[in-house]
């Protein structure tokens, strides 16, 4: 049995998820391993809370809350939003787990003793007030090449740029100015690695080109070593003697999750996961800002542990969300919470208009709530939703629910089966590029088909004939269900309820897709329209609150 563990970047448990994050990452991924699963592959969808770094130490402090208690919340906060999103997780874990300090801290020492790791004495910010070192958000100041006041020193929000050194800085809890002051830090020789990076990215066509040419101009521009070290009480302490009160930089243990969330589940199954990892396709789902992280730091690491792991064979990467043309932020409220949405519309209606406009690519996408309107109403519905009722109604009100019997095939009804005999080939291939946004389309072409079909054959005239086409209506129903499952789940388990076909749509195969299933003589179940129109005012409701 073919084998895959596919992982989705691991949300900061530091606010909750909005559409921006499942667009790019949770959603191609989940629509992914449904796929892998259905086609019989035995697959695992593996996330967690990134717990650690020092974002979450600072709010969580401002919350007076433990960072603990603080991540706790997060966690099961984004984990109950995902689930009514229809993302389904095997296991939905986190960085702050013992099973990952511990596998952090071990991956640590091995890439100590292959000789990756260096200790240098750094200058860094230190505060006399607050006793404390104050790395990345701790520090604020201007920016040195914008001149931005109240910027991070790890990162200037108004020109993207990453400074130097901030000018004026303070320290950001108590906004007296720090000192400079030595600290150890540790390093992670990246510069090790050029060359098995390059050899690694050569070789694995299975990563998409355009992402590849940009991290091999990054390794011909020159790597830098990564300083894996803050001063800060939380994260996964660094496992020596002469380093403690010291932690690793969330970036350090975050990725690692993958692998001991995965061997958590694995193990709880009686699976040995190092051989399972290993005999599976790994597949990373990202967006396109943390490439860097993962095309050269995590396949870097676990080079340097003797490659214990195997390389990702996939890191499918793909743009940002915008929000009616503009750039998603939290703090200026121009963003969408997927829990205020789906208290609105089905989760179906949100994975259909995403999958749609979300390429293969690293293209940034938008969402349009005019567009999002009129893509349901004309084409989930108008299309989908309009055939499977028709199909089924008809069957329903002048057959009694019963699947007719066939008379001889006309052309219509023989290029009508053809269809179906040739859906599962046509739309494989898109699956398994990933090009899930045309696979998606693929399935609307083949609704649209037989909406055509069923109007030309006019089965209302009960003239001869028109029992074949409600047989073959009927069969491209329960084609359209196993087709549209990875994408628009519990729609599709609807449909297949409507069908009144026996178990569940998760026991039968892909390949059900192109099989003329249903036989003269089987009972439909009671139809029901599938979906319900999106109105103008709600629209114009929501796409009031944007922005105040
Ligand atoms: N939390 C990170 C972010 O949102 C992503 C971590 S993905 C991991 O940018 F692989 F590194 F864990
Ligand atoms: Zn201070």
């Amino acid at each position: 049995m073919k084998k895959a563990i596919i992982t989705s970047a691991l949300p900061y448990a530091n606010g909750e998820i909005h559409l921006g994050h499942v667009a790019s990452t949770y959603l191609p991924a989940d629509i992914t391993t449904r796929f892998l699963k259905l086609n019989g592959v035995e697959a695992y969808y593996i996330c967690a809370s990134d717990d650690y770094g020092t974002p979450i130490l600072i709010q969580s402090e401002k919350e007076k809350k433990s960072p603990e208690e603080y991540v706790k919340f997060w966690n099961k906060r984004d984990l109950d939003d995902f689930r009514a999103f229809g993302i389904g997780f095997d296991l939905f874990y986190k960085t702050s787990s013992i099973e990952n300090i511990t596998f952090v801290q071990e991956v640590f020492k091995k890439l100590m003793v292959n000789g990756h790791i260096y200790e240098k004495e750094i200058i860094q910010f230190y505060c006399k007030t607050d006793k404390k070192f104050l790395p990345d958000r701790y520090v604020i100041g201007r920016c040195p090449y914008c001149k931005a006041e109240d910027q991070y020193s790890d990162l200037c929000e108004k020109c993207s740029r990453i400074p130097q050194e901030i000018e004026d800085p303070k320290c950001a809890i108590c906004k007296n100015p720090p000192i400079k002051e030595k600290t150890n830090h540790y390093f992670f020789k990246l510069t090790n690695f050029v060359n098995e990076l390059n050899k690694w990215l050569d070789s694995n066509s299975r990563l998409q080109k355009d992402v590849k040419k940009y991290v091999q101009n990054w390794i011909k521009d020159g790597l830098v070593d990564w300083d894996i070290t803050r001063d800060i009480t939380w994260g996964v302490p660094i496992p020596l003697e002469e380093a403690k009160g010291k932690v690793f930089y969330g970036w350090f243990d975050n990725h690692l999750a993958y692998i001991s969330s995965a061997i958590k589940l694995l193990s709880e199954k009686n699976i040995d996961g190092k051989q399972f990892w290993n005999s599976a396709d790994i597949y990373h789902f990202i967006g396109k800002d943390i490439v860097y992280h993962h095309y050269l730091f995590l396949p870097a690491m676990r080079i340097g542990i003797n490659n214990e792991y195997k390389l990702p064979d996939y890191i499918p990467t793909r743009g940002h969300l915008m929000l009616q043309s503009k750039k998603i932020s939290k703090s200026r409220n121009w963003y969408i919470g997927l829990k205020d949405f789906l208290s609105n519309f089905p989760a179906d209606y949100l994975r259909f208009y995403l999958t749609l406009i979300t390429p293969y690519s690293q293209d940034d996408l938008n969402f349009d709530w005019d567009e999002f309107s009129a893509r349901i109403n004309s084409e989930l519905i108008g299309n989908i939703g309009n055939f499977v009722n028709r199909a089924l109604g008809f069957t329903n009100k002048s057959l009694s629910g019963i699947v007719p019997k066939v008379t001889e095939f006309d052309s219509h009804d023989n290029e009508a089966q053809k269809k179906i005999l040739d859906f599962k080939g046509e739309l494989t291939v898109l699956m398994e590029k990933n090009e899930l946004d045309k696979a998606l389309k693929k399935i609307l072409e083949f609704s649209a088909y037989f909406n055509q079909y069923f109007q030309k054959k006019e089965p209302w005239k009960s003239a001869n004939g028109s029992n074949n086409c409600i047989f073959i209506s009927v069969n491209a129903v329960s084609s359209l269900s196993i087709a549209l499952f990875p994408f628009l789940p519990s729609s599709s388990e609807c449909m297949w309820s409507q069908l009144n076909m026996d178990g569940k749509i998760t026991d039968k195969n892909w390949c059900a897709i192109s099989e003329i299933a249903i036989k003269s003589g089987h009972k439909i179940g009671e139809p029901s329209p599938l979906f319900k129109k999106v109105e103008p005012e709600v629209i114009q409701k929501l796409k009031s609150k944007l922005g105040k």
